[in-house]
């Protein structure tokens, strides 16, 4: 393990550079079809692999949202998939020209699909321009980035939203009823694992890999999913964090990022939350919440789809079937326009995703010095 983030490496600089078209992306036969008359128009930055293959298809199922513009860097891209979409030549931008986004009043929002390093420049800068934004999660690499990401929408007068889309999931939604019930009795332990193997790869040529756009790997981008679960599920902010994280030598997929990172929280009520996530362990993706009747068992917990949930309680077994998972995608674009025209609060505001950069900081201040870090409610370090 380093001794210190800031001794890692930074390979590659945080500019926003188109990339090739990524791989498996079917892009649409027709173009959109017409929405009502206050549909939010998004400008989606940055065509990589989820905004093509998961967010921007699933446009296709909001009430009230449409893809109005494309910002990226890659010319070939950009044309190919603006026509697909029905973008007009006139709202298809390159990262230099972005700010020329302020007069296209097609434009209400900005969705952020940048890698995570670039999240916090790319959103001021859309507020910079007026628009309102729905930033991927994490929110950004650090707490002060985000707090910075939140002034700046105050500034402007706009909505943030962080894209936590497990708050718009039928079994997610399912599972914080059922904990908010007491389905499993006093809650005692939660379990989260999020994995899987990455393949060959350096920080030159992956920014999963990369500290300047991944921060430290594994768990800003995928342990995010089990650090959110212990909080919805368990209901409580934890109160104090100790944690462990590991980075092998001499592997150019962790030259820059860890590899696993374990953490413990534990909660006022007592409870415990045990939160695993590894970029080099066979894949999965589960969430367990154990009480004293029963367990809630989640797996996969956050997929985009196929999610299984089932409860124990003594010798019964019930399994839930709450809906397709795949509404996540448009309930998410649909929520942000809802509070765009009509003011209602936002569910995954900023101040949601600080909370959790505050928590990560926490597991790595814990991994890096061997202590526990005592928390306030906000997250922050207990002096
Ligand atoms: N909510 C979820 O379930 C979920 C799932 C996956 C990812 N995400 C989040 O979505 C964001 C994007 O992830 P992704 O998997 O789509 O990544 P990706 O496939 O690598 O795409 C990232 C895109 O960002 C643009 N880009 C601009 N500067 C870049 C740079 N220096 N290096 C690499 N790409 C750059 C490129 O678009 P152009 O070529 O068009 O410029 C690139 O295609 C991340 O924040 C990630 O955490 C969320």
């Amino acid at each position: 393990m380093l001794s210190s983030r800031a001794a890692l490496g930074q390979a590659r600089g945080t500019a926003a550079v188109g990339q090739p078209m990524p791989y498996g992306v079917k892009l649409p036969d027709n173009p959109q079809r017409a929405k009502r008359p206050d549909s939010v128009g998004f400008a989606i930055v940055g065509l990589g692999g989820y905004a093509l293959n998961q967010m921007m298809p699933r446009f296709e199922q909001a009430e009230r949202a449409h893809v109005a513009a494309l910002v990226s860097g890659n010319p070939d891209k950009l044309q190919r998939v603006a026509d697909a979409y029905g973008v007009p030549p006139q709202s298809r931008y390159s990262y230099e020209v972005f700010a020329d986004i302020a007069s296209n009043r097609g434009i209400d929002a900005v969705y952020i699909a940048l890698p995570s390093g670039l999240h916090a420049e790319w959103t001021e800068r859309a507020f910079a321009a007026g628009k309102h934004v729905l930033c991927e999660k994490p929110m950004a690499l650090s707490s002060a980035e985000c707090e910075r990401m939140i002034a700046a929408a105050r500034r402007a007068d706009r909505k943030l939203m962080i894209a936590y889309r497990c708050h718009f999931e039928p079994y997610n939604l399912q599972a914080m009823d059922l904990m908010g019930q007491g389905a499993v009795g006093q809650l005692r332990l939660i379990r989260t694992e999020q994995s899987y193997r990455m393949g060959p790869t350096s920080p030159m040529e992956n920014w999963r890999a990369n500290r300047a756009l991944a921060g430290g790997g594994p768990l800003e981008d995928y342990g995010i999913y089990g650090l959110q679960a212990a909080l919805y599920l368990s209901g409580e902010m934890p109160e104090s964090i100790s944690a462990t994280a590991f980075r092998p030598s001499n592997d150019p997929r962790f030259a820059e990022i860890f590899a696993h990172v374990s953490s413990q929280l534990r909660f006022p009520s007592g409870a415990v939350a045990q939160l695993v996530t590894s970029y080099d362990s066979a894949g999965i993706n589960a969430a367990e919440a154990r009480g004293t009747e029963g367990a809630l068992m989640m797996q996969p917990a956050t997929a985009y789809s196929g999610n299984e949930m089932v409860l124990e309680a003594g010798r019964d077994r019930r399994k839930f079937a709450p809906g397709d998972s795949t509404v996540q995608f448009a309930r998410q674009l649909d929520h942000l326009a809802d509070a765009i025209r009509d003011g209602a609060q936002i569910r995954t505001p900023g101040e949601m995703g600080l909370r959790d950069l505050r928590l990560i900081e926490a597991i790595y201040g814990s991994a890096e010095t061997g202590r526990t870090i005592l928390l306030n409610p906000d997250g922050t370090r207990r002096s």
